[in-house]
């Protein structure tokens, strides 16, 4: 079974409300039909109930950016996995570098938000990824598979099968700098011989990894044309209808 691709949108801290409602309905009137892939919208939390209303009914999902691994409780600021779903939303993504950077988030923290995300029956986009100074260093294979190791592998094989690895090399986000498609299908391809060794055949087959980090409409069908890449999550290219339909018809075409 081949797999499908997904093509999930990181607005990150961008857009006002009214921009990402006219982005979504851009994005919803310009999709290819038939739609041979999956679209998933990571809006900020504050507007997720409105993007996630306005996609109801069509075949786009919509993501958190965030959670916290709690259900509910004194963690003034913070919002559950619980409360994601409550508003529409099906998807959630952790472990981004950016939170695993800028708020301190490291690999116990992310597994416990990947149990919070499951136990609300939501699908975690798991992303994981290496700086510039460890792939410098020849480091990124072990890297990324203690990520994997530490984040995602208490799960059991019917549960990670449903989960969705996101491949985002730190110094190719935001920065211009896309890893090259061979760079980027030799990591996919780690990443799924480290979940075949660990849970078979079955699994690694099935499950899907997207590379982050500098996706463009110029880049998407070099990247999305690797064995191993099943799609992209996007971030500064997400915030244009034009750009950001080009990069799902170079997935769903
Ligand atoms: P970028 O961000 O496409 O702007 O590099 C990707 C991401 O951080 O998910």
């Amino acid at each position: 079974m081949p797999r499908t691709k997904i093509v999930a949108a990181n607005w990150k801290m961008n857009l006002l409300m009214k921009d990402g409602i006219s982005l979504t309905e851009a994005i919803c009137n310009g999709l290819p039909d038939p739609l041979r892939c999956e679209i998933i919208l990571a809006p900020p939390m504050l507007f997720l109930k409105e993007i996630a209303s306005l996609v109801d009914g069509t075949s786009v999902r919509t993501a958190a950016q965030n959670c916290h691994y709690e259900v509910s409780g004194a963690y003034t600021g913070e919002v559950s996995a619980e409360m994601v779903a409550n508003v529409g939303a099906t998807h959630c993504i952790t472990g981004h570098s950016e939170r695993r950077e800028l708020f301190n988030e490291n690999n116990p923290i992310i597994r416990a938000k990947v149990d919070a995300i499951l136990r609300a029956g939501l699908v975690p986009i798991f992303c994981c990824g290496e700086s510039l100074a460890i792939r410098t260093s020849g480091g990124q294979n072990a890297f990324v598979a203690n990520q994997l190791e530490e984040g995602l592998f208490h799960l059991a094989p019917d549960v990670l099968e449903h989960v969705i690895i996101a491949y985002e090399p730190i110094w190719a986000i935001g920065t211009g700098v896309t890893a090259s498609p061979q760079q980027a299908q030799e990591m996919h391809a780690f990443i799924r011989e480290t979940i075949r060794l660990k849970y078979g055949n079955g699994v690694a087959d099935a499950l899907r990894i997207l590379y982050g980090g500098s996706v463009k409409a110029d880049n998407a069908a070099s990247l999305f044309s690797q064995p191993d890449v099943d799609g992209g999550l996007v971030g500064g290219a997400s915030l244009q209808p034009d750009g950001f339909l080009k990069i799902i018809e170079a997935a769903c075409g």
